[in-house]
């Protein structure tokens, strides 16, 4: 594994003026120059959609390329069988797929604390703000 796909879901793109309450100040560009930087010689591929069908294309093209994966569902996390359905062919694949949230789901409302992708996907990390993405990729890096 020499590549991680970060994908990030719809509204994330607006990370940075978006609730900054709940998702802090920070913007995707921050993530990605972060996680660049974190990464070392590992290529660090940072991507968002609003559109599930492009977030299932990338989830396709992590296997076909035997990457692993950072997702960060946004909404989807609650209801999308079909990004579910495309994760757990990641996992089954053998490849490191993990769930991040910036705030923490289960400290929200009630339609936050059910994620349908969660037991499909390696591993979870919620509630850490930029850090959760931090702390996903150190355990992409030491399992390597
Ligand atoms: C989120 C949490 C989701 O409930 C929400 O819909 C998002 C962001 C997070 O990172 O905290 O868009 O995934």
């Amino acid at each position: 594994m020499n590549r991680v796909l970060v994908l990030n879901g719809p509204n994330l793109g607006r990370l940075g003026t978006r609730e900054p309450d709940v998702y802090g100040s920070f913007t995707l560009e921050d993530v990605a120059s972060r996680l660049r930087e974190q990464g070392g010689h590992v290529e660090i591929d940072v991507r968002q959609s609003d559109s599930e069908p492009e977030l299932m294309s990338w989830l396709f093209e992590a296997i076909d390329t035997e990457s692993a994966v950072i997702l960060n569902p946004a909404a989807f996390t609650h209801y999308s069988y079909a990004l579910r359905d495309a994760v757990a062919q990641v996992t089954k694949s053998g490849l490191v797929l993990i769930e991040v949230h910036i705030s923490n789901p289960h400290a929200r409302e009630q339609f936050r604390h059910t994620s349908v992708i969660s037991a499909v996907a390696t591993g979870v990390i919620a509630g850490f703000g930029i850090d959760s993405y931090s702390l996903a990729l150190a355990q992409i890096l030491r399992d390597r």
